[in-house]
């Protein structure tokens, strides 16, 4: 992963932890509504895709062992991973996109109920994106990948030859060459890997992308509510479709793209047709980027102005995200799938302890409270979620009493220890096993393992009930107290 070029390393710093009868009267273990339902408490764990599900999209035992596991810790809600609307295949991403999922996503929600006693919501995220390919290799890309044109003809002095014969004048080509040959997107496709946007409206299902999301996005959303879930969370963030729509690189010039207007038509007919599917009272919210981190992506201002739209619509809560970008992102080694989260951008949405004078805690907190101030401004009360590096109760709280958001979001903190919230709750915050942001976790979902924390998956691997992961060198679950 990328880091800053300052590199100071920083150390998770927790600060004072509350006895019991503070953390019960602290605004942190308050309730918050999110439209029509209450959470017990003003704590999230958001999304985070664990590379879980079977290899055609299902809920598995180790799907419901990594929330029944955030359950038992007893967070306010708990935002299951991205889970995708279309029927296609994607690999062991969970998938929400035919009936035939219902029954596992609901038996999901029940362990989560019960895992929690009842106290813990748990949402949903919806996720659309587009097609990406693997880096070729350059006999793969020029052998059968490149379309060969006239273009490509008239530049290589091959007018009249067989595509056989300039694929082959191709692979003798140095980068400079290739370079006045190709145009920007065939040798983004050689260099990187083949990867569709939403401004590719020469293509068919890219230009129809409008009449069809709001159908993918709807249906996905009422087998959601029919399998019990509390809501579900739009995905509105990082480098997938939605966020596309939303990014002021968006220059489609159908009314879908180029003013901010055009830009979030998208994304709030989407809701509109959730809303009209799933009726007033699921609650619906989405999570989007309060900054693409990206030169000549979206900026806090029109964040801000999006938050307002998405409120004025009728969402029931907004989450903040920040980075996570493509078009940043670290050039894959051949055979490998570029991956949003390995430039600058991608570092300010996980951000890891070797960091910048900054630091890792609470870089999107500052762009949440003016979010939040505008929406207020404009006389909308939605809550907002801010996570980002967050792991000690004292800065949650500053987090809720300064209004920089009304419920905190702790993702890897979570996954460090998700008996976080209990302990904490119930005045044992110093036994809480601290995130120290190594981003070793992250690391594995890159590579779509099954993600672990490096703080206890090597431990106690002989337990009883230690449930190994599929290389069988670490355990899949949090080990609990004894
Ligand atoms: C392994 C992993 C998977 C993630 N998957 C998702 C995801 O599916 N959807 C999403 O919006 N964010 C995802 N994230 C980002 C987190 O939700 C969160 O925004 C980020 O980790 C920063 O918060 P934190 O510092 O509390 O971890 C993921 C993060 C991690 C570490
Ligand atoms: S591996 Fe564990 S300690 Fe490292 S960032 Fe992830 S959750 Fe935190």
């Amino acid at each position: 992963m990328w880091k800053p070029p300052a590199r100071i390393k920083h150390t998770t710093r927790p600060g004072l932890w509350p006895d019991r009868q503070e953390a019960k009267t602290s605004r942190l273990f308050s309730p918050v509504t999110i439209g029509p339902l209450s959470l017990a408490s003003r704590t999230w764990i958001p999304a985070m895709v664990p590379w879980r599900a079977s290899p055609d999209g299902y809920v598995t035992d180790d799907v419901l062992a990594w929330y029944g596991r955030f359950a038992e810790g007893q967070p306010g809600a708990i935002v299951v991973e991205a889970t995708g609307i279309r029927d296609v295949p994607s690999g062991p991403l969970l998938r929400i996109g035919d009936d035939r999922f219902i029954p596992g996503l609901t038996d999901l929600v029940e362990v989560v109920d019960r895992a929690s006693d009842g106290k813990t919501r748990l949402f949903i995220q919806l996720i659309d994106f587009l097609t990406i390919r693997r880096r070729p290799s350059p006999d793969a890309f020029f052998g059968k990948y490149l379309t060969i044109t006239d273009r490509h003809r008239d530049a290589l002095d091959l007018r009249d030859a067989e595509d056989a014969i300039v694929r082959e004048r191709f692979l003798q080509l140095d980068g400079n060459t290739l370079e006045e040959v190709l145009d920007a997107r065939e040798l983004e496709s050689l260099r990187l890997g083949y990867r569709e946007r939403v401004t590719d409206t020469h293509l068919d299902h890219i230009r129809d992308l409008p009449e069809v999301l709001p159908n993918l996005f709807s249906a996905a959303a009422l087998r959601a509510q029919q399998a019990g879930f509390d809501g579900v969370e739009l995905h509105y963030a990082h480098a997938y479709t939605m966020a596309s729509f939303l990014s002021a690189l968006n220059n489609r010039d159908d009314g879908y793209g180029k003013t901010r207007g055009g830009r979030v038509r998208m994304p709030l007919e989407v809701y509109a047709a959730v809303r009209d599917r799933v009726g007033g009272d699921f609650p619906v919210g989405c999570r989007f980027l309060s900054d693409d981190c990206i030169p000549e992506g979206t900026g806090i201002e029109d964040a801000a102005w999006f938050a307002v739209q998405f409120a004025e619509a009728g969402m029931d809560f907004l989450s903040l995200s920040r980075g996570g970008k493509f078009e940043d992102a670290k050039t894959p080694k051949v055979g490998d799938a570029i991956y949003p989260y390995t430039g600058p951008s991608g570092y300010e949405c996980m951000p890891g302890y070797i960091s910048d004078e900054a630091g890792p805690f609470g870089r999107n907190l500052e762009p949440a409270e003016t979010i939040r101030q505008n929406i207020r401004n404009a006389g909308f009360n939605i809550p907002v979620v801010a996570a980002g590096g967050i792991h000690g109760f004292e800065q949650a709280e500053a987090v809720l009493t300064s209004g920089q958001a009304d419920i905190v979001g702790f993702a890897r903190q979570a996954l460090a220890d998700p008996d976080w919230f209990r302990k904490v709750a119930s005045g044992r915050g110093t036994d809480v096993r601290l995130c120290e942001y190594t981003n070793y976790c992250e690391g594995l979902d890159q590579k779509h393992k099954q993600v672990t924390c490096q703080l206890w998956d090597r431990t106690s691997l002989d337990d009883a009930d230690c449930r190994p992961s599929s290389d069988g060198k670490r355990r899949l679950e949090a080990p609990r107290e004894t």
